[in-house]
């Protein structure tokens, strides 16, 4: 069967590398808006038959799931055969409870939102908190990749003697399965946070480990507070400044400048199209779709 890969806005670059791995028709459209702010969307592609994928960046998803869902509208009545969402990085996943009193769990409508639209869902480490899998909230196929190897890989190659550091509780799950895949050790701090931008993270005991490079490693660099924190105590305890590795960089306005003005290294897997994207992911996208497309 055909397959099609449509290549959404901000993710060219991740898109080029997928098709050099896949044998993928390369789909074409037309994206744009009316000058009343109403999306208008073409489909230049045969695509009735064929297997599509949609590879879509849903970083500040709002502004783009209303054209994502009129052009899985227009394939489905164009006769496509099934329609994929391949979303490396998975928003509203953050929002996974009742904070506060009256508030949504989006996450959950987000997913139905989806389930209704797509036949399945490729992603890469979503946040997966009180949600334990996605298919909690997920109706349709939904396989979580995760990039541990790929950043053990970029640590094998780029960084000397590293000890992993989860900034806190949640990055723990991704720092020592990195740490475990890169051999080297791992420690993990405690965070409060006190509000959107004031984060409070415990002082680690890594006295025996001044001779390493630390390497903070989280899911989602947004504010870049939890990172910042952590590095000024590691600093503190007479650490040089750590590597900050994000899956997801998906930076505040003016974040990763911030970070790296305080001398921090910040890299980042293609999830979201940025400067300090260093981890591709289409390898480890491969595999996933080896297993959605059988
Ligand atoms: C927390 O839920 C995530 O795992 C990250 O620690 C968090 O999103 C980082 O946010 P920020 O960069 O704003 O401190």
């Amino acid at each position: 069967m055909r397959r099609i890969l449509f290549v959404l806005p901000g993710q060219e670059e991740l898109g080029a590398s997928l098709q050099s791995l896949g044998s993928f028709e390369q789909g074409v459209l037309e994206l744009r808006h009316f000058p009343d702010g109403e999306s208008y969307v073409r489909v230049d592609s045969e695509v009735r038959g064929a297997q599509v994928l949609i590879l879509c960046q849903l970083h500040h998803p709002d502004d783009k799931i209303l054209p994502l869902l009129l052009l899985v509208g227009t394939l489905r009545d164009l006769g496509a055969h099934s329609i994929g969402l391949v979303a490396p990085y998975l928003a509203y996943m953050r929002q996974d409870k009742r904070f506060h009193a009256g508030e949504g769990i989006s996450a959950r409508y987000f997913a139905r939102l989806l389930s209704q639209q797509f036949d399945w869902l490729l992603t890469v480490d979503p946040h997966l908190h009180r949600i334990h899998a996605l298919s909690e909230v997920y109706s349709m196929p939904a396989l979580a990749l995760t990039a541990v190897e790929p950043i053990a890989q970029w640590l094998r190659s780029q960084v000397q003697r590293p000890l992993i550091i989860g900034p806190d509780g949640e990055s723990e799950q991704w720092a020592r399965k990195v740490a475990t895949a890169a051999g080297c050790p791992c420690e993990v701090l405690t965070k409060e946070r006190f509000g959107d931008r004031e984060v409070k993270v415990s002082l680690p005991h890594v006295t025996e480990y001044l001779d390493r490079t630390p390497v903070l490693v989280d899911d989602i660099i947004s504010t870049g507070r939890t990172m910042q924190q952590a590095a000024a105590h590691l600093r503190a305890s007479g650490m040089s400044a750590p590597v900050c590795i994000g899956v997801h960089g998906i930076f505040a306005p003016g974040a990763r400048e911030e970070m790296e003005a305080a001398g921090l290294r910040v890299v980042t897997s293609n999830s979201i199209s940025d400067p300090s994207n260093r981890i591709d992911l289409a390898p480890l996208l491969m595999l996933g779709l080896h297993q959605l497309l059988k």
